[in-house]
């Protein structure tokens, strides 16, 4: 994995947005993989002004979002799908045809997550995807466990991603849903290029276990040493001693 580390998260979101946004200018049709979560903001930020800097159009860039919650739906403003309104999709003017989300409140979840994995399968997979990590190294929604999904599917919280979304449900853990729907590993590993980022001290562990560990269903996030040129974008708290 290329791993480069930032004087600070601005730094960080500056460079990412401004890979992107080239990326859109060479693709304008790309397909982009994105996360949701604190980590991200800034990088969302950044795409908002240096697309208004740029003049970038993304009409015909397409998105799919990594998860969201279950029974949430996507006027809920604790959703991803909401977040994703607020932090990019209505400042930069991609067309919401163009907007690939998991729906929370699908009656039957099983098929929405069949159906999410073949419209990325339509699309012609996903050229660029964006992913924040877990404190506990999960990805999405992939949580540590005995074993992974590789495929879209519904996955039980835990207790401490419950907690770091609360800001979502006004603060109050108790009204994060405690399931969501998620991305599988594989799913992930199909991306043509993979760009984590993490900020912060309370990453550090995570993402030394992510780059330095053996592969493990224990911390998610290892899988992507299988692929095969992942990037890693740290600020410098979130960095571990020897990286
Ligand atoms: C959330 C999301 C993940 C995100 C992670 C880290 O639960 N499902 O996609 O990467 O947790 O969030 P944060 O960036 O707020 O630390």
């Amino acid at each position: 994995m290329t791993i480069t580390v930032f004087h600070d998260a601005d730094a960080l979101a500056h460079e990412l947005a401004v890979r992107v946004l080239g990326a859109i200018a060479r693709q304008p049709s790309i397909v982009l993989g994105l996360p949701t979560g604190r980590t991200p903001q800034p990088f969302y930020a950044a795409l908002r002004a240096q697309t208004e800097a740029r003049r970038t159009d993304w009409s015909q860039v397409r998105t799919f979002n990594l998860d969201e919650f279950v029974g949430v739906g996507a006027d809920d403003p604790g959703s991803y799908r909401a977040y994703m309104e607020r932090e990019l999709f209505g400042a930069v003017g991609v067309a919401r045809q163009h907007v690939g989300f998991l729906d929370g409140r699908a009656v039957d979840l099983a098929a929405e997550c069949e159906r999410y994995e073949r419209a990325i399968t339509a699309a012609g997979g996903i050229d660029l995807m964006v992913l924040g990590i877990g404190a506990n190294g999960h990805i999405g929604f992939n949580e540590p466990a005995p074993g992974l999904h590789a495929r879209t599917h519904r996955a039980r919280l835990e207790a401490g991603t419950r907690a770091s979304n609360a800001d979502l449900f006004d603060g109050d853990v108790a009204g994060v849903p405690d399931e969501g729907l998620s991305m599988g590993m594989a799913t992930i590993l199909r991306a043509r290029s993979v760009v984590l980022i993490a900020t912060g001290e309370e990453k550090t562990a995570a993402v030394e276990g992510m780059l330095r560990g053996p592969i493990t269903t224990r911390l998610p996030a290892s899988f992507l040493q299988l692929h095969p040129a992942a990037v890693v974008l740290l600020d410098r708290a979130a960095r571990p001693m020897e990286a």
